[in-house]
């Protein structure tokens, strides 16, 4: 090892002494991304709009890391000052925040001319402008506490590949992609990474594209690993942009789609 060069951290505690704010964290990937970070050794709030469904999260990853390392916070980003309201009441709770990740996302799918203004706003809302003001949140409390922060978006294959009735959801991703380019070349300088995990089809129990009659299969089948990701993948691709291994990782897209995006 060169002089100077600090040794990465092992696995088992890339996150150790880590304050995470999952938005998003109540569902599907979400809570991926949440049990591995709590398998890291970080604290972890999850955040959503359904109460019920966010406690019934938090009480089974409770019941996997023991008591007082999770806990969930109620928001809707939709309404622009919750966004920093979420950051300061997981402050409150757990002391800091280090790690924001913006999960939340919508895809409604239909083609041209089927879809409506309100599928329109719906994808834009959430997932453009949602991702912006959650990301403006977290980057406003870490240059006020002048303290170093990992910011993880969350866009698509979609984003990158033209796939027939996802027009618009595919533009709001390819914005997130590009919003996290923008934001981690504003705040590399203060010690901030700003990245993005591009997921391919993930089996998540909302994804109706692969939960239809064999498209699970077909969808496994069109992808060069042969499998569809699971919430582990994620999980793993999200511990490694929030930790310090990714220090000098800025404004990158790690794509986890098994191979679609590559091929496409
Ligand atoms: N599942 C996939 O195959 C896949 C593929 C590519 C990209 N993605 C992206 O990954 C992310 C997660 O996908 P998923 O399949 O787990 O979705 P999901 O629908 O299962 O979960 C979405 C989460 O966002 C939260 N949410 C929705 N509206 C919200 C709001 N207004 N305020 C706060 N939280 C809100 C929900 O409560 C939920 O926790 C999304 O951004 C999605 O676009 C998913």
């Amino acid at each position: 090892m060169a002089a100077g060069e600090a040794a990465v951290p092992l696995p088992g505690a890339l996150l150790a002494g880590k304050v995470a704010l999952v938005v998003g964290g109540t569902q599907g990937i979400g809570i991926g991304i949440a049990r591995a970070f709590l398998g890291a050794g970080a604290k972890v709030v999850v955040a959503g709009r359904d109460k019920a469904r966010m406690d019934a999260v938090v009480e089974d990853l409770t019941a996997v890391a023991g008591p007082g390392h999770v806990t969930g916070i109620q928001v809707d980003v939709l309404d622009v000052p919750a966004n920093t309201a979420v950051v300061e009441a997981t402050v409150a709770h757990f002391g800091a925040l280090d790690i924001l990740v913006t999960v939340a996302g919508v895809f409604r799918p239909a083609e041209l001319v089927e879809v409506t203004e309100e599928d329109f706003d719906a994808q834009m809302d959430l997932n453009l402008k949602g991702t912006f003001f959650g990301v403006q949140a977290a980057a406003r409390y870490f240059l006020a506490d002048g303290r170093p922060g990992k910011i993880i978006t969350v866009s698509s294959v979609a984003g990158r590949r033209a796939f027939p009735g996802s027009s618009v959801y595919g533009a709001s991703k390819a914005a997130v992609e590009h919003l996290t380019k923008v934001f981690a070349g504003e705040l590399a300088p203060h010690g901030i990474n700003v990245n993005c995990l591009v997921p391919g089809s993930i089996q998540t129990p909302t994804n109706w594209l692969l939960n239809r009659p064999g498209a699970a299969e077909e969808s496994a089948a069109g992808t060069p690993a042969r499998r569809n990701g699971l919430l582990v993948d994620m999980g793993a691709a999200a511990v490694y942009l929030a930790s310090g291994a990714a220090d000098f990782v800025h404004g990158a897209a790690l794509v986890v789609d098994g191979g679609v995006a590559a091929v496409g």
